[in-house]
């Protein structure tokens, strides 16, 4: 039996929190056109609990993920000497989650607490690189106002807030991808929350899932500050055989619908901080990806202009992919956790048959 490359359209177990069946995205059965303006904090019980909250228990929801946002001092400790190795932050973002999974209360964490956790460990990386002091949360922000106040140290705008709030939203879940499966493989062995989430961040840091960001930054970089065209560098790269990050998706053939709304945001904020050539760049490569290739961009095109207009440094964006994504990981670990049943598929042996030790053994001394 021939399976399909990368187990492409296989159906490997059944899932009520996220789908993007006809390339619909829904978030438990809501499509993400119409969430993307609801709060974050929203969008995380509905992904945990399938339902929309009551108005009082999104209150105190809120309530417990920000005075959670706060990380142990030991924990802090250690980041401050490891965050300024010069390793990719998704690597130190990897040792912080495990190193989380040290501490003396890990016992007792519930996901409210680690995913407040995550989002403030991604903000404390960010500031110790630049060698800023780690921000307090603040108890009347809401948590998406507390996360870009953690990075930035400033309280930001409304108008800040929802965009960045937009993005979180749509990036919160996104059903059976390799993160969420990797992190229900190591859940399916009744491994701890910590565990699971260091695996998700590893299986995310590759390019070819939320590493793209960071690529497809790069890619504007280098043809911005080398004076290139940019469609002839495009060309070129496509000639030698190489892929366009940001480009093309498993699932989506006909365009990812995150994109769409991302690209509406990106045109707003890089127009307001002055970023707009970085926009109009996309837009031309977007035109001619599609008129060479018939590719779409994805989640990660516009992300990367988005990340760079709140004045995150390319080499952080993976992670900010991994803060909002930490809500859909929980969201998964629970469901295997309640599923109980192992992970253990079988594979196809294609290797060498008949073969004899001694036999082949004697033949080698003899040559
Ligand atoms: C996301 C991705 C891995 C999906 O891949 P997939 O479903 O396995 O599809 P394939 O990689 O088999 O691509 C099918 C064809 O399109 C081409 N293609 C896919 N994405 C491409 C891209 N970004 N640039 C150029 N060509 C691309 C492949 O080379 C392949 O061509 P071929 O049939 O001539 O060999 C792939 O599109 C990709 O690598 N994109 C760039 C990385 C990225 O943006 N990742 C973030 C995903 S959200």
């Amino acid at each position: 039996m021939k399976l399909p490359e990368g187990l492409a359209g296989v159906i490997v177990d059944q899932t009520r929190i996220s789908s993007t069946k006809n390339e619909i995205l829904t978030y438990a059965g809501y499509p993400i056109t119409e969430l993307k303006d609801v709060p974050y904090e929203e969008i995380v019980f509905l992904l945990w609990n399938l339902r929309l909250p009551t108005e009082s228990e999104l209150v105190s929801f809120r309530r417990e993920l920000v005075s959670q946002m706060k990380l142990p001092a030991e924990t802090v400790r250690l980041m401050e000497r490891i965050a300024r190795e010069p390793q990719h932050p998704m690597s130190i973002l990897r040792t912080t989650v495990s190193l989380l999974g040290t501490t003396n209360d890990n016992e007792h964490d519930e996901p409210p607490r680690i995913l407040a956790k995550m989002l403030t460990a991604v903000a404390a990386i960010i500031r110790i690189r630049n060698d800023q002091p780690i921000k307090r949360s603040k108890p009347d922000f809401g948590v998406v106002e507390n996360f870009i106040y953690l990075f930035s140290g400033k309280r930001p705008t409304a108008e800040q807030v929802k965009m960045l709030n937009t993005v979180m939203v749509l990036h919160a879940d996104h059903e059976f991808n390799a993160s969420a499966f990797t992190a229900r493989v190591v859940a399916s062995t009744q491994s701890d929350y910590y565990s699971c989430l260091t695996t998700a961040v590893c299986s995310l840091k590759g390019p070819l899932h939320g590493g793209a960001n960071e690529q497809v930054f790069k890619m504007l970089e280098t043809i911005k500050q080398t004076g290139q065209d940019p469609l002839e560098y495009v060309e070129r790269q496509l000639e030698s055989g190489q892929k366009i990050m940001g480009f093309g998706h498993r699932v989506y053939k006909h365009g990812d619908p995150r994109a769409a709304i991302l690209r509406e945001i990106a045109r707003k904020i890089s127009y307001e901080t002055g970023n707009e050539a970085y926009f109009e760049m996309e837009e031309q490569i977007r035109d001619f990806m599609f008129e060479k290739t018939h590719l779409h961009p994805n989640v990660d095109y516009y992300t990367a202009v988005i990340y760079h207009c709140f004045n995150l440094d390319r080499d952080t964006f993976t992670t900010m992919f991994a803060a909002c994504r930490t809500a859909g990981w929980l969201a998964h670990i629970m469901e295997q956790r309640e599923e109980g049943c192992l992970i253990r598929p079988s594979s196809e042996y294609i290797g060498e048959t008949n073969r004899h030790y001694h036999a082949d053994k004697e033949a080698h001394l003899n040559e």
